[in-house]
């Protein structure tokens, strides 16, 4: 049977974050593009992840007209606060860091932003796709080769580029072969439990709170709606967690002696989140460009997810539009180095969260000690405080680093 064939300017790979920013920030620059993605559009929309946005994040929603509603439904907090040893120390990200907020808004509710504009726009997304593969990387004539489920035809992708922002287990990294890449990982010995429930905000803003029980973090959704973690064994079962446990954890690890209340409600969603962080290097082979998480995984602690992956895509972006209209790959040739040095920043701030904060068998009573002394020294430091706050907002794309 013959596929069905389109062809386009840039193939993306992936309708997460990496993929949609990209599509909308090419579609500006006069691009066109093809996203396709195995999941439906309802998946895409209802899969919750985390919810800090950074500062330039939220700026470049506005520029690109998709901010409307993270700006009523979002929440902007000045800073936020960690606590240990039974105490709450505010980090003032706003004042630290020269305006800079602190913004909760979904990662969901921005993939459903996304996916509107860029559907509006005319843009073509796929979804639902099945047996994708990549083909001819190497060569200036890239091919990506899937099955529409919808109406089972198989189809072929022609395009100049490719963009793999299909995540960690997309075939876009497995596609390049082993002996190009190098992979650095690390695989933490705990993992997070993530709540949802109907109650209104215990606090007026995030809690990260290192206890010696474990770790807990205070979040929120909306009035109505609170996020909430707590610190669980990599191996748990949701069945070990009944929601009295939860709550009878996140009371004494969130636990202040400035009076702090935990107001419970009933729990409608429970999850367990892996922490892992991962690596691959470069980013580029012949013509596919990884972005996101199909290159890079950071833990959960501090949020950098989806903040990593629009990084990516601004420098990918600004050295396709170079490639694409002046025939020149010189930015692209700087894309996987740009990108990998915000990545490791990333990959350092989410590592020191992750190890400060929480409780990790394989400690000594040493170490447990010093990673508390660690915080201490940093709340009562202005230079470290500063410091704290300018990785937490986060470090905009500098662009300048592909010329
Ligand atoms: C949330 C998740 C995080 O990993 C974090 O550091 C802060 C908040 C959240 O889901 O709200």
């Amino acid at each position: 049977m013959n596929a069905q064939v389109k062809k386009t300017q840039v193939g993306i790979v992936g309708a997460g974050p990496a993929g949609l920013f990209l599509s909308l920030l090419l579609a500006r620059q006069g691009i066109d593009s093809i996203v396709i993605d195995n999941r439906s559009r309802e998946t895409i929309e209802g899969t919750i992840r985390a919810g800090v946005l950074e500062q330039w994040v939220v700026d470049l929603m506005q520029e690109l007209g998709v901010g409307d509603r993270m700006l009523h439904e979002g929440h902007f907090h000045s800073g936020f606060t960690l606590r240990f040893n039974h105490e709450s120390h505010h980090v003032d990200a706003r004042e630290l860091t020269d305006g800079k907020a602190v913004t909760v808004y979904p990662q969901h509710e921005v993939l459903k932003d996304l996916l509107a504009a860029r559907l509006g726009q005319g843009g073509e997304i796929v979804f639902g796709v099945a047996d994708t593969a990549l083909h001819d990387m190497d060569t200036d004539r890239p091919r990506i080769t899937y099955r529409d489920t919808a109406t089972d035809a198989s189809c072929e992708i022609r395009c100049d580029y490719v963009a793999g922002c299909d995540g960690f287990h997309g075939p876009s990294r497995r596609s390049i072969p082993g002996a190009v890449l190098t992979e650095y990982s690390k695989t933490y010995p705990y993992a997070w439990l993530g709540i949802l429930t109907e109650a209104p905000p215990s606090y007026h803003e995030l809690v990260y709170a290192n206890h010696e029980r474990g770790f807990a973090l205070l979040s929120t959704r909306s009035d109505e709606i609170q996020r909430l973690y707590v610190q669980c064994d990599p191996g748990d079962e949701l069945a070990q967690w009944p929601d009295d446990r939860i709550w009878a954890e996140l009371h004494e690890r969130l636990a202040s002696k400035d009076g702090f209340e935990l107001i419970e409600g009933p729990i409608f969603q429970k999850s367990i989140v892996a922490m892992r962080s991962f690596v691959c290097e470069p980013m580029q082979y012949g013509r596919l460009f990884l972005a996101g998480d199909a290159a890079h995984i950071v833990p959960p602690t501090g949020a950098k997810g989806l903040n990593l992956a629009v990084g990516d895509v601004v420098y990918l972006a600004h050295a396709l539009e170079e490639a694409v209209n002046e025939g020149r790959q010189d930015r692209l040739a700087r894309y996987s180095g740009a990108a990998l040095a915000r990545i490791w920043w990333a990959q350092r701030f989410s590592w020191y969260m992750s190890t400060t904060l929480h409780q990790n068998r394989e400690d000594t009573s040493f170490e447990r000690r010093v990673h508390v002394a660690d915080l201490d020294s940093l709340v009562h430091s202005e230079a470290g405080l500063r410091y704290l706050a300018e990785c937490y907002v986060g470090i905009p794309p500098d662009t300048g680093r592909l010329h």
